[in-house]
């Protein structure tokens, strides 16, 4: 008798809900080379679901190689270990690649179902009356000229305006120093595009921030993960990696960093410009968390502290203020600068004007302050909510350090369970979506790890998710456990 989850409500057909979870199987190495898949109409029975959705099933897992018919004797699985990825393999990374983003993103907006693994906090955060005034204020004060061309580096106000909040974070800086971009994750693509070409290689975190390998995966470059600890990236293990490879940037992000949520305290930011200056290595540092820390400052940007012109320096409002409008900004100076903007020009000539000089008259309010101290007291008040939940539900032997700051939960699961990308689907289908570790990894591991935005949601909902994560745990033991022991039939 096969208990198969199947979300008859969901958008996705049977036929392919049962397929994935069928090859979920086999990739996972729970059904084996020569394991006979029951008859299709004895399992439609079992299910309480049409034929035809069996039969259109195994059509699509045998056109994918995963199985065969042999006409009187039955269906068996056909996939290797050594084709899917056994244990110690790349599995997981391919595992959790072929429940692509985009699927994962499509099932967790399924209605009802709690998102945790999304990169914003929740909608009630984002200030659109003030943003409709500032529009308006914009279009009667500047008219066509809101909506023509902007110069390439930036609405020059809004450079200024820039300049002004990262000096006060103790930034040597000036609105020339200033390039408006189309988000930070737009800066950053800049600065890979800029300083690194084809096949070169790129330090980062071990875990990371996921468009960052993005980037890197477009750009042609090659992600190199340095392991982390509790106080962000292993300077011992980087001081080794650069040896090694020879890295032309160091991309890291200090503080409340995406996903585990850590910041670099200020020795090791110290020793981390120390190393940079020894190798003579570019670092380009991600702020976007910057502001939202729940309790006191955070120590300052390594921008902040860098005495010899390696540090370029990300951030934007899109994690505190309004991430449609795409406002990101860089800060490089030297020589740099001009040939960022050339690359900026060509990307995408500017940054729409209007959005720019809307957050230009937002920022000039004096609003964002009472904004940033009401969202970082909802984030606290959240935190605690998903730390307290964590511990009531999640199954025991899970693993996480309380953030400081920031929108994430970073969780390992207990090793006696499924993996993060295993547990996906009947995490969706009790009403529950989590970021899969393994995405953030360079080398294919964090399979236990799952990220949890605890922003997304208010109080309850955080409790009711995370009680839906503990049940969808105990129904994946219960319901994939024993198949694990199982023998192959032939
Ligand atoms: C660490 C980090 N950097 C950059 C970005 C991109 O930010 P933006 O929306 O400003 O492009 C994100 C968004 O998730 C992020 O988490």
């Amino acid at each position: 008798m096969m208990d198969i989850p199947l979300y008859k409500d969901a958008v996705e057909p049977i036929y392919r809900q049962l397929a994935r979870y069928f090859r979920l199987q086999i990739e996972g190495g729970r059904l084996l080379p020569g394991d006979r898949l029951p008859p299709t109409r004895e399992l439609a029975r079992q299910l309480g679901i049409a034929r035809i959705s069996v039969v259109n099933a195994y059509t699509q897992l045998q056109e994918a190689g995963l199985i065969a018919a042999h006409p009187g004797r039955g269906t068996f699985v056909t996939g290797t270990r050594a084709q899917t990825g056994g244990p110690g393999s790349q599995w997981p990374l391919r595992h959790a690649l072929n429940i692509s983003m985009r699927e994962m993103t499509r099932l967790a907006r399924q209605p009802g179902v709690i998102a945790f693994s999304g990169g914003t906090s929740s909608e009630e955060f984002l200030p659109v009356e003030a943003l409709r005034h500032a529009i308006n204020t914009v279009l009667d004060r500047d008219g066509a000229g809101a909506v023509d061309y902007e110069e390439a580096e930036g609405y020059p106000p809004l450079r200024q305006a820039v300049s002004e909040y990262v000096s006060s974070l103790g930034i040597r800086c000036h609105a020339d120093d200033v390039l408006i971009t189309g988000g930070a994750q737009q800066a950053l693509d800049l600065v890979v595009q800029t300083v690194l070409s084809n096949g070169d290689t790129l330090i980062t975190g071990n875990p990371t921030y996921l468009g960052l390998l993005d980037i890197a995966h477009v750009r042609r470059v090659i992600p190199i993960g340095v392991p982390f600890d509790a106080q962000g990236m292993r300077l011992d293990a980087l001081e080794a990696t650069i040896e090694d490879h020879r890295p032309r940037l160091i991309y890291i992000a200090p503080t409340y960093h995406n996903p585990t949520g850590t910041v670099m305290p200020l020795h090791r930011r110290r020793q981390l410009l120390g190393l940079a200056k020894q190798y003579d290595i570019p670092i380009l540092e991600d702020a976007v968390y910057h502001e939202l820390g729940y309790h006191d400052a955070p120590p300052p940007p390594l921008k902040a502290l860098d005495e010899n012109g390696l540090v370029l320096h990300a951030s934007g409002y899109s994690k505190i203020l309004l991430p449609g409008t795409r406002i990101g900004y860089l800060i490089a100076g030297g020589a740099l600068q001009d040939r960022l903007a050339q690359v900026k020009q060509a990307a995408d000539v500017c940054t729409p004007g209007l959005n720019q000089r809307a957050m230009h008259v937002y920022l000039s309010s004096g609003a964002l302050a009472g904004h940033l101290n009401r969202i970082r007291a909802e984030l606290h008040a959240r935190c605690e909510t998903a730390v307290d939940a964590a511990r009531r539900y999640l199954p025991p032997g899970s693993k996480w350090v309380e953030p400081s700051g920031g929108l994430y939960l970073w969780v390992q699961l207990p090793d006696n369970g499924p993996t993060a990308a295993e547990l996906y689907v009947t995490a969706i289908q009790h009403g529950v979506a989590y970021a899969i570790g393994t995405l953030f990894h360079t080398d294919g591991s964090g399979g236990r790890h799952i990220r949890l935005n605890f922003a997304a949601h208010p109080p309850t909902r955080i409790q009711e998710g995370f009680k839906r994560l503990g049940e969808a745990w105990d129904a994946w033991q219960q319901t994939y456990a024993p198949a694990i022991r199982r023998t192959p039939i032939l």
